[in-house]
């Protein structure tokens, strides 16, 4: 078995910052509500005049990664895309980044995990390494997710949190001391509805919508948001304290744990049960919102642009989204 780690990390955030004030002239909302609920101060929404797309973002994420990583792009031999705001029906964002960064004809997978996403997909490429099917493999989490919020108060416990960005990582063979020491992951598609967007898809098709046979909801993103709340915190915290298990640590050997960036409050709770200090653990919802399947590794590379994490430092990511799913990674960087 060969060692996998992470080499290099980049992001790509849309310009048009979009604060609590401005939505306030969209909704029946206020910058208290959203702050407090949330710890949310503003989001990156793209310009609606300028619109780009999940694999533009993903594309420009992965172009600052390659470099970051000191690997040329030619020595990529995989790509995995995580997201559920791709450009199309099919194919995958995978073969559309594979074709910008001209990549001839390497493989390109998809995952559609929503806000575990990234670690589905860091999981897949750390046994791929791991086994040497492939040494450099690019991990992907990008979303565009603006698009389909709906922004009326009808909609505003949703459209406030979400966000656009992206984030990309190389996972490269190791021959050093930084290692990717496991990945934990989990699912309960007994609440796969309760956070869920249940159209344009085989089932719930546009004519449906037209011959008034399902209601416009069915395009839009639905959360029973409570429920979510409950499980996030519980399944965070299990699955942090399984990947600690796994590895023979504790909370105290955490350098930073980059959280999914689902809900401030989420991730005060999490700090709190684990008995973290403010400075074991990252957030920067307060400037993004919830970017889904991109909050990690967009979060890991601004806690590596800013000195949070260095070279070194054991960094523990873990998310918990729709399906439900959830899962963790821990690392040394
Ligand atoms: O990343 C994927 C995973 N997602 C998450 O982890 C999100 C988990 N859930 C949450 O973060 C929270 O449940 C929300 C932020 C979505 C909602 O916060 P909450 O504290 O659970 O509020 P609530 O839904 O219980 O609503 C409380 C009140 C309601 O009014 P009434 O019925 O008490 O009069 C809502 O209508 O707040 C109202 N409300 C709002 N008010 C102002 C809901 N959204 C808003 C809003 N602005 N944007």
């Amino acid at each position: 078995m060969y060692k996998s780690r992470i080499s290099g990390l980049g992001h790509f955030l849309p310009p048009s910052s979009v604060s609590n004030q401005d939505l306030c002239m969209l909704m029946d909302t206020s910058d208290e509500w959203i702050q407090e609920r949330t710890g949310i101060k503003s989001r990156r929404w793209v310009d609606s005049n300028n619109i780009t797309s999940s694999s533009q973002m993903g594309y420009q994420a992965s172009l600052k990664a390659i470099e970051n990583s000191g690997i040329n792009k030619s020595d990529i031999d995989h790509i995995l895309f995580a997201t559920i705001s791709p450009d199309h029906y099919f194919p995958g964002n995978g073969v559309l980044v594979q074709d910008l960064l001209g990549l001839d004809t390497i493989g390109a997978t998809d995952i559609r995990n929503a806000c575990s996403g990234f670690i589905y997909a860091l999981s897949v490429a750390n046994a791929y390494v791991q086994t040497g099917q492939y040494e450099n493999i690019l991990v992907i989490g990008s979303e565009l997710q603006s698009p389909v919020l709906d922004k009326t108060t009808n909609g505003r416990d949703l459209s406030v949190i979400f966000g656009d960005g992206a984030g990309a990582a190389i996972i490269s063979r190791s021959n050093n001391t930084s290692e990717i020491f496991s990945t934990h992951l989990h699912s309960e598609g007994k609440n796969a509805l309760e956070l869920s967007m249940k159209g344009p898809s085989a089932i719930h098709w546009v004519d449906k919508l037209e011959r008034n046979q399902i209601s416009p909801e069915n395009f839009a993103p639905q959360m029973n948001g409570t429920l979510v709340f409950k499980n996030a915190i519980v399944r965070f915290e299990q699955v942090i304290n399984e990947a600690l298990n796994k590895n023979k640590m504790s909370s105290r050997d955490i350098g930073c744990l980059i959280p999914h960036q689902a809900n401030l409050r989420i991730s005060q709770f999490v700090q709190k049960k684990l008995g973290l200090r403010d400075n074991q653990v990252f957030n920067n919802i307060q400037k993004y919102g919830n970017t889904t399947g991109a909050s990690i590794p967009i979060a890991l590379s601004e806690a590596v642009e800013q000195g949070h994490v260095k070279r070194g430092d054991i960094v523990c990511l873990a998310a918990f989204g729709a399906g439900f799913t959830w899962g963790s990674a821990l690392l040394r960087y």
